[in-house]
């Protein structure tokens, strides 16, 4: 099989050629080829093996002579190769992080910890479009995946708390140079035990509605949040939003729509997603069971207690970034009732969030 890689250099590019390598991806593919839309004769990325010199991107010849092309290129990028490729008449498999085909009918929405079902039906019916999904709706389903499998779930509100990498790397960069300024307008009075909290927060109140960098994220994100994520939409839902109940019905291949829904919103995080969610179960079931039923999902799931300690340990960033285990805890009942559970999914926005399911399609193809 011969692979071209388009978009390998950028943020979620440079995790997927990472778990690549980790997983030894390349060693199993005959021919990977590299892409480059701006550096065309250059040298391709160290893969262990010897490879040809970047090609042109945008050569739909050069493309076409692939059997599978895996992007992360990013949307606009797939807007502008896609349909020609399509048109020139060539058959092969696209891969692709962006969200351009994602709710397209001849396309599935790869996790195939969850939806193998989806994507080995859609094989053999010829389909050759494979999207990655949302990074907020993966992270959800990769958690909460065995509830849904067990046809328990009624309807979900969902309510994130997403990291600035889910913008991408100027997106970090900006929350981390934000974080910077709010220090240093600061810093004396911070090193002096005596000095007035009220007087720092008022001068930190100031340097965040004027000082914080807003250029990528529009709004200040460092020492606050931004409620709103993506395009306005006019059903006063954000895109964000609107994605998760597409894509996770999308994903699971229901034919009955269940309902999810909730608020995006951003914090500053660097790179891992977190949702709380609400769920509606079909019954009310004793939480043992639930808790079994939950961790039997897929081999990612960390289960952690509902208890302090533990979960404030466990079930956050800095004890998630980076891995490819998907936290999932403060399960309990809530007051509403016994059908009424609560959940806090969290993962690495740019491993089960972005490049694992990628990589995990092309390896499903070559095997
Ligand atoms: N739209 C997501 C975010 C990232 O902004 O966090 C891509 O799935």
């Amino acid at each position: 099989m011969r692979v071209g890689f388009v978009g390998w250099r950028g943020m979620v590019g440079s995790v997927l050629m990472q778990r690549m390598r980790e997983e030894n991806d390349f060693a199993v593919i005959d021919e990977p080829v590299f892409f480059t839309t701006s550096n065309v004769g250059g040298a391709a990325p160290d893969v262990g093996r010897d490879v040809p010199p970047l090609k042109d991107a945008r050569n739909i010849d050069e493309l076409k002579a692939m059997d599978a092309i895996v992007t992360c290129q990013g949307g606009d990028y797939t807007t502008e190769v896609y349909a020609k490729l399509r048109e020139a008449g060539w058959n092969g498999y696209w891969i692709d992080a962006a969200s351009t085909l994602r709710m397209e009918d001849n396309a599935i929405i790869v996790l195939d910890p969850v939806n193998r079902d989806v994507i080995d039906a859609g094989l053999a019916n010829g389909v050759k479009d494979f999207i990655g999904g949302n990074c907020t709706n993966s992270i959800m389903l990769m958690g909460m995946g065995g509830l849904f499998r067990a046809g328990l779930v009624e309807w979900v509100s969902s309510m994130t708390y997403q990291a600035a990498s889910g913008g991408g790397a100027n997106h970090m960069r900006e929350l981390l140079k934000g974080m910077g300024v709010v220090h240093a307008a600061v810093a004396d009075e911070l090193a002096t035990p005596a000095s007035a909290i009220l007087d720092i927060d008022r001068k930190v109140a100031a340097t965040i509605r004027e000082d914080v960098p807003t250029e990528f994220f529009g709004a200040p994100l460092a020492g606050g949040l931004i409620p709103w994520i993506d395009k306005q939409l006019d059903n006063g839902q954000s895109k964000e939003e609107w994605k998760g109940q597409a894509e996770v019905n999308k994903i699971l291949g229901n034919t009955t729509t269940i309902p999810v829904d909730g608020l995006c919103v951003r914090i500053g995080a660097m790179r891992c997603h977190s949702l709380a969610l609400t769920v509606k179960l079909k019954k009310d079931l004793p939480l043992a069971e639930i808790e079994a039923i939950i961790k039997s999902g897929n081999d990612w799931v960390k289960w952690v207690p509902n208890d302090r300690d533990i979960t404030v340990k466990e079930l956050t960033p800095a004890a998630i970034t980076g891995g490819l285990q998907i936290g999932v805890g403060r399960v309990r009942k809530l007051n509403m009732g016994g059908e009424y559970l609560s959940a806090f999914v969290i993962g690495d926005q740019l491993l089960w969030g972005a490049a694992e399911p990628l990589r995990r399609m092309l390896r499903i193809l070559i095997e």
